[in-house]
């Protein structure tokens, strides 16, 4: 099939586009956004996965590289959270030459948007076969979380959650990253309600949140393409970057990091804010801006204060948060407002402004966005 930039000037942009309508295709096929307990029996998900997978489990563990690494940790946070099952994420590259001892009852799932990354392929072929011929509760449950069914993951794997993407040419991962955040949602959601951890208020309460977020991903960017396009001008020349976020959002600094890092060849770090004192404060001055993305719940006043231990090292900093007053409003020099929402649901937006900044910086430097140095859709070999 022939993909087409349809008028936008990079196919990455256009992807980071596509974005409310993956939402929107997700919520559609694997939720039920109108659940209700009184209407209704069943999980409001439908990700067809057998309950044999799900029976007494005791422990995930999750394998995966890059922004796919990115997406699993946000899966942790919801895993741990809503369905209280303790999880693991690893990198694929490291498991697979030092896997943690087997535990019993254990879900393994591999997180790959093209479905042939090397090393998260060869984790779980390893994961399956050291688990071969052992007592029932030891046994291998693998799956898989692809954009590509069609691939040597959907090969490998007995069940699969589909990301609902479509094909996405910009090397840099945009959509498929929303894409994977959504099919952790619904997996956690669906293990929550199996399990009974969610309170049935809590869990209408985040599926109304989530109908909300095609739109709101819609109006973050209208107001934000500007925005992020004046900044880029700013920071075009700019060496080293720092972003920083805490709980659900510490996965997002490290994306927003790693999107700089792949298109626009500036350095960047992503640090869980609370970490700074401990070593990287040090290179902080006015030569390297920090991004804080700060969503009202429980780590606000703890991003906050981290900021401002940025801010007295003359740091310019730039917030991700939708507080415009108050200390928000006082410490950081630039602002990139986002909705108000739940902050377990924040990362599906707090991700777009990141996106476009190293977007509108890459574009800006005259780069090839769509084809960075050094980097290939999919990494084949180890
Ligand atoms: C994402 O922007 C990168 N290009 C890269 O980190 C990628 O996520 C990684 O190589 C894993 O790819 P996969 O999801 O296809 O396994």
């Amino acid at each position: 099939m022939m993909v087409e930039k349809q008028g936008f000037k990079h196919f990455m942009l256009k992807e980071i586009y596509e974005q409310p309508g993956v939402v929107r295709a997700t919520l559609e096929a694997y939720f039920n956004t109108d659940w209700h307990p009184e209407n209704s029996s069943n999980s409001p998900i439908n990700i067809g996965l057998p309950s044999e997978l799900y029976a007494d489990i005791e422990q995930i563990q999750i394998v995966a590289c890059g922004t796919s690494w990115h997406a699993a940790l946000v899966g942790k946070y919801l895993l741990e959270q809503l369905a209280q099952i303790p999880t693991q994420v690893q990198y694929a590259s490291e498991f697979r030459y030092a896997p943690s001892p087997l535990t019993p009852n254990t879900l393994t799932i591999g997180v790959t948007q093209s479905g042939e990354t090397a090393d998260t392929l060869a984790a779980l072929a390893m994961e399956q076969e050291r688990r071969q011929g052992r007592e029932p509760k030891y046994q291998a449950r693998l799956l898989g979380i692809t954009n590509r069914p069609e691939s040597s993951l959907g090969h490998m794997v007995p069940h699969i959650i589909n990301t609902l993407a479509g094909i996405e040419i910009g090397v840099a991962a945009t959509k498929t990253f929303i894409a994977q955040l959504m099919a952790f949602y619904a997996l956690a959601l669906d293990l929550a309600y199996s399990r009974q951890t969610l309170p049935y208020e809590s869990l209408e309460d985040i599926l109304k949140g989530l109908r909300q977020i095609p739109k709101e991903i819609e109006a973050t960017l209208e107001s934000q393409e500007k925005l992020t396009e004046q900044l880029a001008h700013e920071f075009a020349e700019t060496t080293d970057f720092i972003f920083l976020g805490r709980g659900i959002n510490f996965p997002i600094a490290l994306e927003g990091a790693l999107k700089l890092k792949e298109i626009s060849y500036i350095h960047a770090e992503g640090y869980p804010a609370g970490e700074m004192k401990h070593g990287p404060i040090a290179l902080l001055d006015a030569k390297v801006p920090v991004v804080a993305i700060a969503m009202p719940g429980s780590v606000y006043e703890k991003v906050i204060s981290n900021a401002q231990e940025a801010k007295a090292r003359d740091s310019r900093l730039i917030g991700v948060t939708p507080v415009k007053d108050g200390e928000a409003g006082e410490i950081f020099n630039d602002l990139i407002p986002v909705s108000f929402v739940d902050e377990l649901l924040s990362p599906i937006l707090t991700v777009i402004p990141l996106q476009l900044l190293a977007y509108h910086i890459a574009a800006r430097r005259g780069l090839d966005v769509d084809q960075p140095r050094n980097l290939a859709k999919s990494v084949t070999v180890e």
